[in-house]
This record gives structure tokens, sequence and C-alpha cells, in this order.
């Protein structure tokens, strides 16, 4: 495995334990309420386990075993796919401070970071779709 999928993957897992830790607060909370507060938790909860989680997952599994090329740079230029991982996690923190915090705009550079964080994985590895012996 690649050490960017290292990467991905381990902090994919960091993110399924705060998901669902984040998620066991809100269940606790339906049924015995700690503190109303705890449901402004839910952006956080779906934060973390869709794009932290799931979405990293299939990225960093899909950098690891798209097919790769018979050169000496096999997954491309690999740097696309670095930008996505700093921008995805970056604008990650940005979603969550924004839920934690209330600081207005950063709810909004997080998703823009995260969509440059695609479209860079999009970029870096378009050519690696491919059939066999293309
Ligand atoms: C694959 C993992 C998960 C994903 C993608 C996920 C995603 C979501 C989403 C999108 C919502 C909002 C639903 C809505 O507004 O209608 C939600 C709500 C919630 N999640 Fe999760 N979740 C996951 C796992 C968990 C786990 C493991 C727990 C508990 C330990 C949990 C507890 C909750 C609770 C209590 C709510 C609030 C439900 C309500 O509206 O009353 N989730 N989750």
């Amino acid at each position: 495995m690649p050490r960017l999928s290292v990467y991905f993957v381990r902090a994919s897992l960091v993110y399924l334990i705060l998901g669902f830790t984040f998620g066991g607060f809100l269940l606790v909370n339906k049924g015995i309420t700690l503190s109303p507060m705890i449901w402004s938790f839910l952006p956080i909860h779906i934060e973390f386990t869709f794009i932290g989680w799931m979405v990293q997952l299939a990225i960093g599994i899909a950098f690891w075993i798209l097919p790769r090329f018979s050169n000496n740079t096999p997954r491309g230029n690999e740097n696309w796919t670095w930008g996505t991982f700093i921008l995805l996690n970056v604008g990650i923190i940005c979603i969550v401070l924004q839920s934690l915090f209330n600081v207005q705009p950063l709810s909004f550079i997080g998703r823009v970071l995260e969509a440059f964080a695609f479209a860079a994985f999009v970029i870096g590895n378009w050519r690696r779709v491919k059939p066999i012996g293309a």
C-alpha cells in the first residue's frame, strides 16, 4: 500500500472513532437528555462519519488500487492526491470548527476546500481509469 493511502486510511479510522463517539452522544441524549447543546453535534457527526470516514477511506483505497502506469511514476503525479489529502482534512476541520464555535465563513471555506480536494483527486487520477492493456 502506498504511503499516501496509509495516511488516508489511518485518518479515516480516526474519523470513524470520532464520528461514532459523537453519534453515541447524540443517541444517549435522545434517551436521557444530558444537555440540549449535544444536538448541535449532529453536523459534526455527519461530517466525521460521511466525509471523514467513508469518503476518505474510499479515496485512499482508490488511490492504491486504480490501474498503475508501467513507468517509474506508476500512480502519475502524486502531488494532486497529496493536495486532496491536505485540502480534504483542512476542509473537515473548518466545518467542525464552524459547528463548535459558530465562526460564520468557516463552513463555506471548508466546503470550497473539500470541492477542490475532490477536483484534485479527479485531475490526478483520471488517466488511471482505463481498461487492461490500454
Ligand atoms: C456509517 C456511519 C454513519 C453515518 C454516515 C451517519 C450519518 C448520519 C446522518 C446523515 C444523520 C442525520 C439524519 C437526519 O438528519 O435525518 C445521522 C443522525 C444520527 N446518527 Fe448517525 N451516522 C452513522 C453512524 C452512527 C452511529 C454508529 C451512531 C450511534 C452510535 C449514530 C447516531 C446517530 C443519531 C443518534 C442521529 C440523530 C437521529 C435523529 O435524527 O434523531 N450514527 N447520522
